[in-house]
């Protein structure tokens, strides 16, 4: 590896108006190495990277590209000079083909007219120089979002990235889209490029990193090179404390708080998406969906909560019917939900912590009374919940905009599991959230199940899975594939079921 580095930044401060985002921080990065940037939830890594990549302003220190002092305004001056960001929220047209999104503000031209047919031969030249397979006239929407990711590699490949940032690119994958993506970025260093991780898996982080950097609290509190340091001082390094793992107790069942019946949903074409469905969650267990993601999983939530119509089935809350589609009856009847996207569905990203902390208690009578909200009662949950669950905001007037992701899927998964229902769909809880304020949640929500209620957790992470669940359904192309209970649970036996295999229970 070369001694001089790619890119250097030296001494980056950044306050917002309560909090120093960035503390004198300074890392380097080397052509061709992978640096991973690790730390608690606002801990400052993605200010770190909107600032180099020309999304925010820096109060103090500089930027060194290839030697060079640089000052970027916005993100297209970044990408001039080849540094470029895969962000988590992809930036592609959803109606446009694969090939028109890669090409696109700089595409090849016959005469005044768009050369459409050039755009593909350049897609299939540039998806087979970097192995990363897609067919070019595919049309977005209809792309899982493994494959949306890749599009977005190949177009910051043909707009000629040498510096790669990635800020949390394996949230939202399934565990073979993670594989393929670590494969991608090993091969992309192998052919020179340089390139930032940022997550919060130190599983990734030992798999592919060279080097790692930790931040806390705005500042950098340790560097290492990879092999050199192993998981547990690399976890202690991140929340400053060891994490222990609590032995969980045996589940104390009582009656089915969650029942659902020969649930079945079609797709405007006719498709089944769920095929009859049958599963049941008693008071005082944690049962699990584990299954790649894209199998039903969601739809299946949807149904549950309210929010999508199914076509034929039942389902009870608390032993009574619930409705097909009213959310505000269903929750009535004691369920309450962590969805599974923390923007779309979880949280208004423009109203206060206060104002979101609230969502779906606004009548409870400790809120509101003659039809007033009691401000003062409503401002002190909100303060409870940032204490409790260690959210990290300026207060509860601050905008949910101004938190970080994770701490914003922090207020959602405390406003949720404090509603205290008989019943908790929790989808994709974890997302996102740092190795101690998982154990939290985790914690959280074994406490509540050892309190007599009930959890119906989706996750695609198998790990999760196997460490809280007393019992699990696998669901493949829409059905339930298989019961597994706490014990016989592990992650082989899983895998085969998930891909639409059987087991045995006594296998
Ligand atoms: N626009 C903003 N206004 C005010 N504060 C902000 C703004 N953007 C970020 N912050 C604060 O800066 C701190 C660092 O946030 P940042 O998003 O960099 O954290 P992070 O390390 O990326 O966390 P996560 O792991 O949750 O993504 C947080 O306290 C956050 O609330
Ligand atoms: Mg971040």
């Amino acid at each position: 590896m070369s001694k001089k580095p790619i890119l250097e930044m030296r001494h980056i401060t950044k306050a917002y108006p309560n909090v120093l985002a960035n503390h004198n921080v300074s890392i380097k990065l080397y052509p061709g190495e992978i640096l991973a940037i690790v730390g608690e939830n606002g801990a400052g890594k993605t200010t770190l990277m909107k600032i180099l990549y020309g999304l925010e302003k820096a109060d103090e220190g500089e930027v060194y590209y290839k030697e060079q002092l640089v000052n970027f305004r916005n993100p297209s001056d970044a990408i001039e000079l080849g540094i470029c960001m895969v962000q988590q929220n992809f930036m592609l047209f959803g109606s446009l083909t694969v090939a028109e999104n890669i090409v696109y503000q700089n595409e090849p031209h016959n005469g005044m007219f768009f050369n459409k047919k050039e755009a593909v031969k350049i897609v299939e030249a540039f998806s087979d120089r970097y192995s990363l397979p897609v067919d070019p006239n595919a049309i977005i929407e209809n792309c899982p979002v493994g494959l949306q990711q890749r599009i977005e590699i190949l177009k910051i490949l043909y707009q000629n990235a040498e510096t790669i940032i990635f800020d949390e690119p394996t949230a939202v994958l399934t565990p073979l889209e993670v594989e393929n993506l670590l494969d991608t970025m090993r091969q992309l260093s192998n052919m020179g490029k340089s390139i930032i991780l940022i997550t919060h898996k130190l599983s990734e982080v030992m798999a592919i990193s060279d080097r790692v950097v930790v931040m806390r609290d705005g500042t950098v509190v340790a560097k290492s090179d990879t092999n050199k340091i192993d998981i547990e001082t690399l976890s202690f390094h991140v929340v400053n404390r060891q994490i222990m793992h609590e032995p969980i107790a045996s589940p104390k069942i009582g009656k089915p708080q969650l029942e659902i019946e020969d649930l079945n949903l079609l797709s405007t074409s006719g498709k089944k998406i769920l095929d009859n469905i049958c599963l049941n969650v008693k008071s005082g267990e944690i049962v699990g969906i584990a299954g790649v993601s894209g199998n039903g999983q969601s739809e299946l939530v949807e149904c549950i909560t309210g929010l999508e119509k199914y076509d034929s089935g039942t389902i009870k809350i608390c032993g009574k019917p619930a409705s097909n589609g009213s959310v505000y009856i269903n929750r009535d009847l004691g369920i309450s939900h962590i969805p599974e996207d923390r923007y779309s569905m979880g949280c208004a990203k423009k109203a206060s912590v206060s104002d979101n902390t609230l969502m779906g208690s606004e009548s409870l009578p400790s809120f509101s009374k003659w039809g007033f909200q009691l401000l003062k009662e409503v401002r002190k949950f909100a303060q409870s919940l940032i204490s409790r669950y260690d959210i990290k905001a300026d207060s509860e007037l601050q905008k949910v905009s101004e938190l970080s992701g994770g701490n914003t899927q922090k207020m959602i998964a405390a406003r949720e599991i404090s509603k205290n229902t008989p019943v908790l769909i929790a989808n994709e809880p974890t997302r996102g959230i740092d190795i101690g304020a998982t154990e939290f949640i985790h914690k959280k929500l074994i406490e509540k199940r050892d309190q007599g209620g009930c959890v119906l957790l989706v996750s695609s992470e198998l790990s999760e899975i196997i460490k809280l669940c007393d019992r699990i359904y696998v669901i493949f192309n829409g059905r339930l594939h298989g019961e597994i209970s706490r014990g016989k649970l592990d992650a082989k036996n899983l895998g085969i079921l998930m891909l639409g295999g059987k087991i045995s229970e006594n296998a």
